[in-house]
């Protein structure tokens, strides 16, 4: 990031402002809409108050003194904005040096200054179908938690598992009079819905069967040593099966511990609610009313029900308070959709413990629910349930078949794989569908699912960023096959100021967006982001592929420059697929 430093550098400057506006100034650098208007632009409305003068007078006064720049061509203030033209023999050898040096780590940033941020995601519940939303949280989840970390932050990964509540209850009274040893060690999350569903059915024709499920969760509750045992059980299997799945998906978790753990802590909590004078009686539940703090009209915050049970709720306040205590987070994120009034009251109660208590620091602030659309049309074989382990085997599947239809139809474009490469290839390139179709736009939009149209190798799909990468991989065997095999691994010597056609220009300015692209989806915790910024790269690079040759041009010189260019190319593809969990390819 040597060229932006540098800029903003000079910038600042010229502007006649002090290094501490440096954020301000780096922020504030965008793309023009228009490429004949400049490489880049500072519009300079933020800057009016500070300067006491108009964003026009500042362009036109920071133009005058900016020309010492090393990397500054001319300069173009139009109105408010200061457009400016890169010296293009400059920026090129620098931007792809920077990233071809830095590889692995390029666009690594210190946002975070190794402060905590908490994710919690996935969180499915033990005994209930995993739908479309735990799938969506765990995608969006895992992907902000690779990014924020890239930004410097510690994650702390929170699977914070549903295996507490009633539902015990039905499964367990459904085992007693059912259960099959061999069903729950061959397949026990869908066996446990199963038995859990079951129970249901029953309860419609003999609702005894409710009370009685009641009674088993209230015995749980109590500590019943034998249902206990059971609970642990069902719960280890679980959680054994649904690593699996995660482990597929390459998604990680630091934590399992869910609403069980936290539900011996809850008691102590609502008391100090109560206590502070912030949680009141009414109708026999305590609650904790929140539309005075959220200025609008919502049902109180419940913390215990009637019946004198503690809710979903108060189990989250206890444990925000626990993650606060643990890990003094800069943020608390939740990756859930559908429960903006739950997280909406859970953290104005928060707030209200915090006035009443009179909190050194008011961390409810930091708490936030990361929401999400929904997706339509997602179903497998079997129906619309969205069994996590039998979509992934869909997407395998279905991607063996596209990879082997187009061996057949266009032979010599894609070469024959062993059986062995077809399974791997077939595998990620069916995740990839799956896991890019979740950021394919942004997160509060519904999308529609549908199997042909992710596993497409053109368009907005994740098979499109491997098969670009896979592309540019092909050059390379090309290149180490031919003529070029004394220089291939010498790339990063190439000329650089070979490059002078517009496609390679704006190939560069496009990969120096990249640190900029992670920051702004850490930022707005927005992984699509970094979906969008690849796509435009991948496009660019196979426009520019389609124009020119790499090999056997004019000068082997130039042939190595351009090869520099797209391993920087590849290396930034590389990079942000790999923040969104896509595995990058060198055959496909
Ligand atoms: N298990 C819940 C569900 O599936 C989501 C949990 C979200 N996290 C939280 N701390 N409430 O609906």
């Amino acid at each position: 990031m040597k060229v932006r430093s540098s800029l903003v550098q000079s910038l600042l400057a010229a502007l006649g402002l002090p290094e501490d506006e440096r954020d301000l100034v780096e922020r504030g650098l965008i793309q023009p809409p228009d490429p004949e208007m400049g490489d880049i632009a500072l519009p300079c409305f933020p800057f009016a108050s500070i300067l006491k003068t108009s964003p026009h007078n500042i362009a036109k006064d920071a133009a005058s003194k900016l020309m010492q720049d090393p990397f500054i061509e001319r300069l173009n203030p139009q109105g408010p904005y200061l457009n400016i033209f890169l010296k293009r023999s400059k920026v090129i050898p620098v931007v792809l040096m920077e990233i071809l040096e830095q590889s692995d780590s390029y666009g690594r940033q210190n946002l975070g200054k190794d402060e905590v941020i908490v994710i919690d995601y996935s969180h499915p519940n033990i005994a209930k179908p995993f739908h479309f939303g735990h799938l969506r949280s765990t995608n969006i989840g895992a992907d902000l938690a690779r990014i924020l970390d890239y930004l410097g932050y510690r994650v702390f990964r929170k699977n914070y598992i549903g295996d507490w509540g009633t539902q015990f209850g039905f499964v367990i009274y459904a085992w007693q009079k059912y259960g099959d040893e061999k069903i729950l060690e061959e397949r026990a999350v869908d066996y446990l819905v199963e038995l859990y569903i079951r129970a249901n059915k029953e309860t419609e024709s003999d609702p005894k069967i409710h009370e009685e499920a009641k009674s088993l969760f209230k015995r749980l509750e109590e500590g019943d040593e034998k249902l206990t045992a059971l609970w642990k059980r069902f719960r280890a299997l679980s959680i054994e099966t649904y690593e699996k799945t995660y482990a597929r998906l390459g998604v990680e978790f630091d934590s399992f511990e869910g609403e069980a753990a936290i539900s011996r802590k809850v008691d102590e909590v609502i008391s100090r609610f109560q206590k502070a004078g912030v949680a009141i009686e009414s109708e026999n539940a305590i609650v904790v009313e929140v539309s005075d703090v959220l200025n609008r009209e919502i049902a109180p915050c419940m913390l215990r029900k009637s019946d004198g049970s503690s809710t979903y709720a108060a189990r989250d306040c206890a444990e925000a308070i626990a993650r606060w205590e643990d890990h003094k987070f800069a943020a608390n994120m939740y990756v859930c959709s559908r429960q903006e009034d739950h997280f909406a009251q859970v953290f104005a109660a928060l707030k209200k413990l915090a006035r009443a208590e009179n909190w050194e620091y008011d961390w409810s602030d930091r708490c936030e629910n990361i929401s999400f659309g929904y997706v339509r049309g997602m179903s497998t074989r079997k129906g619309s349930a969205v069994w996590l382990g039998e979509v992934l085997e869909e997407a395998r599947d279905r991607a063996r078949a596209v990879r082997l239809a187009k061996e057949t139809s266009n032979p010599g474009a894609f070469p024959r794989l062993t059986s062995e490469q077809l399974d791997r290839i077939s595998e990620s390139v069916g995740l990839a569908a799956l896991l890019y179709n979740d950021v394919s736009a942004s997160r509060m939009r519904d999308l529609d699912f549908d199997w042909d149209t992710v596993l497409r190798f053109d368009g907005n799909t994740g098979p499109y960023l491997q098969y670009t990468y896979a592309r540019i991989a092909g050059v390379f065997r090309k290149a180490e096959g031919g003529d070029y095999s004394e220089d291939s691994d010498s790339v990063e010597r190439a000329d650089f100021k070979l490059l002078t056609t517009e496609e390679e220009w704006s190939l560069v300015l496009a990969v120096r967006e990249f640190p900029k692209a992670v920051l702004q989806s850490g930022r707005k915790r927005e992984p699509h982001e970094i979906a969008g910024y690849l796509q435009n790269l991948a496009m660019k690079f196979n426009n520019y592929y389609g124009a020119h040759r790499i090999l056997n041009v004019e000068h082997k010189s130039l042939s190595k420059a351009r090869l520099g260019l797209l391993k920087a190319v590849q290396n930034i593809l590389g990079l942000g697929m790999n923040l969104l969990g896509i595995s990058a390819l060198d055959v496909m």
